[in-house]
């Protein structure tokens, strides 16, 4: 099957004082569409890099990054925004809810964002968090909420406008081993029923049997691909 992105020879380097970091050499990779792909590797190793390059949310120093066939790494700003605002979304370590907003009006408020009308918004809104598993926490702030069920409303966010890639940098570091699992799980079944594409960074080694692909990055290598 046809890679949904890949990268050719991508390098980022860093100016740290007199020093260049080469946070990424040359690396290569393909993810496939409708899998679950785990990006790990220690800190430092280049994860936050690699995923903040394949959603567009950073340039490459050299080489190029394709999303389908089209070449991402050189558009302008603008039609980047554009490919990450219909296209993909985004799920960060540290859960950046709004906190006087309930569940339920943090995803609605995605939507408005996104340009849905009101019905659309209420119908995909209730949809995504039913689908997250907190059809019940729905009138819940985030404060009311365990940091599992934020990190959840969080993905629910972040898929409301029905992106095709979904990432997810360390999303299930600030949570326990039994929270992180069901955040993964909830990745697993966007991939398994809803054919989202999903690729996450973790060095949790309990969520890699989740995974379908998993690429292990080394100081700024992929060394080993499973
Ligand atoms: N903006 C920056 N300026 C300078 N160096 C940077 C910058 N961002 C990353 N680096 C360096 O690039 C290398 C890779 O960093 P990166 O954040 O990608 O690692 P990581 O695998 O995500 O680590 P962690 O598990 O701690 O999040 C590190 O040596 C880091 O210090
Ligand atoms: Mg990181």
């Amino acid at each position: 099957m046809e890679p949904i992105i890949r990268t050719v020879d991508l390098c980022r380097d860093f100016p740290s004082g007199r020093e260049i970091v080469h946070a990424l050499k040359k690396v290569n990779i393909s993810i496939k569409p409708g899998a679950l792909t785990i990006l790990r590797g220690r800190s430092g190793s280049g994860k936050t890099t690699l995923i903040n390059l394949l959603g567009a949310l950073d340039y490459p120093t050299s080489g190029d990054i394709y999303l389908m066939d089209q070449k991402i790494s050189d558009l302008s700003e603008r039609k980047r925004d554009e490919i990450r605002r219909t296209g993909m979304g985004f799920v960060f370590q540290s859960v950046a809810l709004i906190g006087l907003m309930s569940a339920y009006e943090n995803v609605e408020f995605a939507l408005r964002i996104a340009g849905y009308d009101k019905k659309k918004r209420k119908e995909r809104a209730e949809e995504c968090l039913d689908f997250v598993g907190l059809a019940n926490r729905m009138t819940h702030r985030p404060h009311e909420l365990s940091g599992g069920e934020q990190q959840r409303v969080a993905i629910a966010r972040a898929i409301a406008h029905n992106p095709k890639v979904l990432f997810a940098d360390e999303p299930t570091a600030e949570l326990d081993t039994q929270m992180g699992l069901q955040v993964l799980k909830v990745f697993r079944d966007l991939v398994t029923k809803e054919k989202l594409t999903v690729v996450m960074t973790t060095h949790d080694p309990n969520m890699m049997e989740l995974a379908d692909h998993v690429y292990t990055l080394e100081d700024g290598e992929i060394v080993e691909i499973i």
